[in-house]
């Protein structure tokens, strides 16, 4: 993707305090290692070593961080020297102590400066970490062979391989800093512990000469098992592998060779499109929390919430607001039903605890912020309500019509509907502008994605406060215009129909789920229907059976199941079976009957697809209405597609996402296959407007994607 952001300015300030040389990195808004930092901190060095009056260096970062890595905006673009290696080899060659004083981020690049430097404090708040995994990277700067000389390859490869931060206490225990500031004036202990070297005569100490945990054989086992679980885990991935291989080197070569092997794995990361697709989805995920309405728009303040109904999605929305601290008052229509809602809710919390993720006491301090009523009038003080009732328009109208009685103005009101109309909703109640949609995704608490649907006449603010709670959510928020299913369903229902045509067409259930697999998503579309109940689609069908057009090709082959009651998982059999209790199904040869017959209803003698040939389908079908959802402005941006499609339904990550996918392969491609897919149904296959005219004027979709 390209960056979104105005082109910024960095400076490396050096100043001689007393004998201390202070070198202050200032790039907001993270100190980001660009070109200009990079030169500035070789400068600085050059300048420490040159000055008699300078006995040792503090390395400090300005404003919130000290160092969030290397600049990821310039990967893809042709390299500028001095390379980061480079400036980490002269940081540590450096004839002073050079203190690294860390505050905030010290992140990959960040922390191998750390790392390259002679002595380390870390301050509260700090994050420490080697996350570049997590772009599709691996530290390129010495971090595999520093980090592993400096706290030995176990915790190197735990570090490096989950891309997780650890705090300031957890370093010092790790051996990855010397020590941890008492306060949180980083300068003035920073400043304190350089004079205390000079006062010890304390010479620089080079991490490359650091001997790391003696016992070789327990290095040799990590690695080993590192490698293994990596194997069984990192599918499809390039990086993972690469970092263990690092490690490896750093155990068995030489500094300098170690090095060098660690430079020539990153350059392999840093030119493969996975490390691009990842880049992509890190800039697409940030980008999409920003929509035109909140441009200029506070959020009302949020502390108390309404949640209407009680089922699979309330409570789980319910469980997502309780774990961001907030005060839930959850509404059902009696004392049953919210009897059972609340049980929903404890569920959850049972589930964590006896996992071992939660503490018993946590689950109780959860419920002294949860309420449970079956009178509106419980929810007169909340700042905002969310409705998760029966999909059903009067249900919701009724239920609004509640809402605009009770709740004081200014209460945003919003629908976590699937599928209906909400700029109808709005015009049901007397104030519109405070209706909004915030589309979760199911569980509700672990699902990451958050669809804001912004109906015709709702208020900037009301827009902002949906932004806002879904940060105190952490989820990855997404803006989308009001349609029949929004992005992510609509996009579903598209892609599924193109897997049910190939099914119908000769491919089993259990080929394109592997295809699909194989692919990069965790599960095949079938899968998914079995997990999530058969009977929500199917209910979806029948109720849009009127509407649809009579000459689209319907394939009946998932009606007939669940017309037998095979909903999934739950009744243990769907497409596949689920023999006593078991979670993952088996292929199941009455189903793959009940195809044929319907095969041969349809007149269709079934032909093989190789597993290429239904990805292609799949996709395409997936990149053509992503690309009607921009054309039509219900997404702003493709990357706002690719956002729902990675956060909400399993795309791969490493992949960036269906529209950045597209943009890798080629739209000109990706269009012939649709106009050839559409020699044989061209109803269903209809090339998007958008794809055609960006094709014709040889653009990505990437070019689409402005700031808003
Ligand atoms: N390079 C360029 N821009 C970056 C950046 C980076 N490394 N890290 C963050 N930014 C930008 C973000 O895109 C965002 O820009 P925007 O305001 O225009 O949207 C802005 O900085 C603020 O970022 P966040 O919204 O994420 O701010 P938070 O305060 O929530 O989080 C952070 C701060 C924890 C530092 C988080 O941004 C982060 O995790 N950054 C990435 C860290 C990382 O992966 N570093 C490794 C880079 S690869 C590397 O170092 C290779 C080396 O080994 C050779
Ligand atoms: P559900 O059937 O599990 O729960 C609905 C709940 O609403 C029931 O507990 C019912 O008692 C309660 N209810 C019905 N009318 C009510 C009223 N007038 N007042 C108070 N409570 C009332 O349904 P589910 O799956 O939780 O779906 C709820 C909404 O969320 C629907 O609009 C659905 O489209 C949407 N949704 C569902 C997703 C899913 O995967 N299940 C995903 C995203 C959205």
């Amino acid at each position: 993707m390209t960056p979104l952001s105005a082109p910024d300015s960095a400076t490396v300030e050096h100043q001689l305090r007393g004998s201390v040389l202070v070198v202050t990195i200032d790039h907001a808004p993270v100190n980001a290692l660009n070109a200009a930092v990079r030169r500035g901190l070789i400068d600085a060095v050059t300048a420490a070593d040159a000055n008699a009056s300078v006995r040792a260096v503090l390395i400090v970062g300005a404003g919130r961080n000290f160092i969030a890595g290397a600049d990821i905006r310039e990967f893809g673009k042709p390299a500028v020297p001095p390379s980061l290696p480079e400036v980490c080899n002269r940081i540590e060659a450096c004839s002073k102590p050079v203190i690294a004083a860390i505050h905030g981020a010290a992140l990959g690049g960040g922390l191998e400066v750390a790392l390259a430097s002679h002595y380390r404090i870390a301050f509260e708040g700090a994050k420490l970490g080697l996350p570049e995994v997590q772009l599709g990277l691996l530290p390129g700067a010495g971090g595999t062979q520093r980090a592993s000389r400096l706290i030995g390859a176990e915790a190197a490869l735990s570090l490096m391989l989950s891309g997780r931060h650890v705090g300031a206490q957890e370093a010092l225990r790790l051996g990855l800093v010397d020590r941890v500031g008492q306060s949180d004036d980083v300068l003035t202990e920073g400043l304190a512990y350089a004079h205390e070297l000079i006062a010890t005569q304390a010479a620089p100490r080079r991490t490359r000469n650091a001997r790391g945990p003696a016992d070789r054989q327990a290095s040799a086992d990590a690695i080993a098992a590192a490698r293994a679980e990596t194997q069984k885990k990192s599918r499809g991935l390039l990086s993972p592998m690469k970092i263990v291989d690092c490690v490896e080197a750093a155990l068995n070569l030489p500094f300098d060779e170690g090095l060098q092997f660690e430079r020539k794995q990153f350059l392999e990361c840093r030119e493969s499109p996975q490390r691009a697709g990842l880049v992509h989805a890190f800039f697409a995920e940030r980008e999409a929390q920003k929509s035109p309405e909140t441009r200029d728009a506070r959020a009302r303040p949020v502390r108390c919430v309404g949640v209407v109904g009680g089922g699979t999605m309330g409570a789980g929305i319910a469980v997502a607001l309780l774990d961001a601290g907030l005060s839930v008052t959850m509404i059902e229509r009696d004392d049953e039903t919210l009897e059972r809602g609340r049980a929903h809710v404890e569920k959850v919390y049972d589930g964590l605890i006896a996992k071992g993720r939660l503490q018993q006491e946590a689950k109780a301090r959860a419920f002294e912020r949860f309420n449970g009523a079956t009178s509106y009038d419980a929810l007169a003080d909340a700042d905002i309500v969310i409705e998760a009732v029966f999909e059903d328009m009067a249900v919701k109208k009724a239920v609004f019509a509640e809402l605009d009685r009770v709740c004081r103005q200014g209460a945003v009101l919003a629908t976590n509907t699937s599928y209906l109309d909400i700029d109808e909703i709005a015009a049901s109640i007397s104030r519109p502008q405070d209706v909004l949609g915030l589309h979760f995704f199911s569980p509700a608490n672990i699902m990451k994605l958050l669809e804001i649907v912004v109906p015709a006449r709702v208020s900037d603010d009301v827009v902002a406060t949906g932004f806002e709670l879904a940060k105190k959510l952490r989820k990855v928020a997404v803006r989308a215009g009001v349609c029949d299913g929004f992005i992510g369903n609509r996009m579903l229902a598209v892609y599924r129909a193109a897997a049910d045509h190939l099914m119908e067409d000769g491919a089993s259930p259990y080929q394109i789920d592997r295809a699909v697999r194989e692919f990069g998503f965790p599960m095949g579309p079938y899968q998914v229907i079995d997990l999530a109940g058969g009977d929500i689609g199917w209910a979806a069908r029948k109720r849009r059976a009127a509407t649809r057009d009579p000459n689209a090709r319907y394939v009946r082959i998932g009606d007939q199941l669940c017309e037998r009651g095979w909903f999934g998982q739950k009744t243990g059999r769907g497409f596949y079976r689920y023999d006593d209790g078991a979670r993952i199904g088996k292929p199941d040869p009455e189903v793959e009957s009940i195809i044929d017959a319907e095969r041969e209803r349809a007149g269709i003698s079934p032909r093989a697809f190789d597993d290429g040939q239904i990805v292609r389908r799949y996709l395409a079908a997936m990149i053509n209405e992503g690309a009607n959802i921009v054309h039509e402005g219900i997404a702003l941006r493709p990357l706002d597609v690719d956002a729902v499609l990675m956060h909400g339904f399993g795309f791969p990550r490493y992949r960036g996402g269906p529209m950045h996918y597209a943009d890798s392969v080629g739209l000109d491609t990706v269009l012939a296959d649709i106009r050839e897919f559409a020699k044989e149904d061209p109803l269903f296959w209809r090339a998007s407007p958008l794809l055609v005219d960006l094709v014709a004027r040889g653009k990505p979709f990437a070019s689409l994607n402005q700031p808003a």
